[in-house]
């Protein structure tokens, strides 16, 4: 009788061991996706463009990029209330600076030491032809001259001659072409903001092109 109830608790024990060691291995590649998923974002946290806001348009001395300890930085006037009354968008900082400015409620100074500099503004639209499936991009000379001179993209930024620039997405990405001022300080690359840029429809009988691999053997 006693070797049958030491067998059946060997038995029982063995069984809560291996019961409990498959819970464990079914566990770790559980645990190993969920750090592997921290270090993705981890890697990430220095990229304004991925990374999500905790509050939109902190105060000066809590948006982690004035000095809190500086007293100045206390005299700024805070965002939420400068902002207030102006048109929203749905990304960036929240305001729609081109119809802020169109609906005549800023008026940006042009010149640092003479008030009465007017912009040189030009209505010159650039159309970009994209080669994916994406509408083409419009880029437009007037809502960037109304805040901003030539020189601020011409020639160190983009050659000022159509199709003589290389862009691309991963290029703006990286915080080049478009990208030197979108995402930090205009409007910036978001799931919303595509069309802003890509505005231009497609033609109804556009077509993919072919690849260059398709191209070198036309008889496949
Ligand atoms: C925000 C950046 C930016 C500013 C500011 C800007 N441009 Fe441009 N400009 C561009 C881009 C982008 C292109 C297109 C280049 C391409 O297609 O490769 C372009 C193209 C041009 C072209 C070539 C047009 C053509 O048909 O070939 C001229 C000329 C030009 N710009 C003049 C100006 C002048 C003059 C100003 C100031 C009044 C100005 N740009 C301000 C970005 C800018
Ligand atoms: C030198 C800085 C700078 C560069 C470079 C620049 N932009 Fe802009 N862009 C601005 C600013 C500033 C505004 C106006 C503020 C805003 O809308 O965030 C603006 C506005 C725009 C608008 C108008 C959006 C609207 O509401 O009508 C479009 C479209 C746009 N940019 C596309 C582009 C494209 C495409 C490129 C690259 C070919 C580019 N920008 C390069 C600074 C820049
Ligand atoms: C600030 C302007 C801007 C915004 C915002 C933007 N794009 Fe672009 N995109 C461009 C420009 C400029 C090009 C290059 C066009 C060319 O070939 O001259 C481009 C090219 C592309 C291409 C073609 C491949 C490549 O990298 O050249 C794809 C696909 C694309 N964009 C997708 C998107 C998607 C999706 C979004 C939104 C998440 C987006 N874009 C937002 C300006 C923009």
């Amino acid at each position: 009788m006693k070797t049958k109830y030491f067998f059946l608790s060997v038995l029982a024990m063995t069984t809560l061991l291996v019961v409990g060691f498959n819970a464990q291995a079914a566990q770790a590649p559980l645990k190993e996706v969920k750090s592997a998923k921290g270090n993705v974002s981890g890697a990430n946290v220095f990229n304004r463009l991925l990374k999500k806001d905790a509050q939109r348009n902190a105060a000066p001395a809590e948006d982690g990029i004035h000095d809190s300890a500086n007293d100045g930085t206390h005299v700024l006037q805070p965002p939420l209330i400068a902002y207030d009354g102006l048109p929203t968008s749905e990304f960036g900082n929240y305001v729609d600076w081109v119809k802020s400015l169109d609906d005549g409620l800023l008026k940006p100074r042009y010149d640092l030491s003479d008030p009465t500099v007017e912009p040189l503004v030009m209505d010159l639209d650039i159309v970009r032809e994209v080669k994916a499936s994406m509408p083409d991009v419009v880029f437009p000379h007037k809502p960037h001259t109304q805040w901003l001179h030539c020189s601020n993209c011409h020639p160190k930024i983009f050659i000022p001659q159509r199709k003589a620039n290389v862009m691309s997405m991963s290029a703006i990405l990286l915080g080049q072409k478009c990208g030197v001022c979108h995402g930090k300080v205009s409007f910036p690359v978001t799931t919303k903001s595509c069309t802003k840029c890509h505005s231009k429809p497609k033609p109804a009988d556009w077509k993919p092109p072919k690849s260059e691999a398709s191209l070198k053997n036309p008889w496949r």
